[in-house]
């Protein structure tokens, strides 16, 4: 696959995925304090059912596609303390790798019963934090070097 159609894959994967987690921490969040508890539960379930269905397939072609653009820079995440961009992708994918380490201990609670309100609104908050320093590398990553 070309790198353009790979960009793009990339691009779509990622606006699903930053946009889930967005809606969850700045739009789920607040609607919480005006529905009753019970239906908050409901609502919560029924979103946590579509994302297992839906993310899976979100994460695989967000990643695959990673991973065919990180291979053009394979020289440069060789020697990521010589150059800004292998330091910059180098740290994108590490923090990656930690997103998909939640998404796991997110599945494994949740086959446990573990996964209750609190953990998944602190997992979503960290995985927010992790969205905002990604996309942030993503942009500067090709634009700025020293
Ligand atoms: C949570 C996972 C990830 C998110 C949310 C994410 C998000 C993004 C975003 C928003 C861009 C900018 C795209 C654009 O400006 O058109 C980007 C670019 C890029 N990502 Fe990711 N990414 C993730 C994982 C990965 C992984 C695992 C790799 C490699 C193994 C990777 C490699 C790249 C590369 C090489 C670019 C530069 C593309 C370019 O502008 O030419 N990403 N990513």
């Amino acid at each position: 696959m070309s790198y353009s159609l790979l960009l793009i894959l990339h691009l779509f994967a990622a606006l699903i995925f930053i946009g889930t987690v967005f809606f969850e921490v700045l739009i789920l969040t607040d609607i919480r304090r005006h529905l009753p508890r019970e239906v908050m539960r409901e609502v919560e379930r029924a979103i946590g059912n579509r994302a297992r269905k839906l993310m899976p397939w979100v994460l695989l072609a967000l990643y695959g596609s990673g991973i065919g653009m990180a291979w053009h820079y394979r020289a440069a995440l060789a020697q990521p303390f010589e150059n800004s961009l292998g330091l910059l992708l180098s740290l994108k994918i590490l923090l990656a790798l930690s997103v998909f380490g939640h998404f796991v201990t997110a599945m494994i609670w949740h086959r446990q019963g573990l996964l209750r309100s609190r953990r998944s609104h602190l997992l979503h908050l960290s995985v927010f934090c992790h969205m905002v320093a990604i996309v942030l590398l993503a942009k500067i990553m090709l634009r700025f070097s020293w």
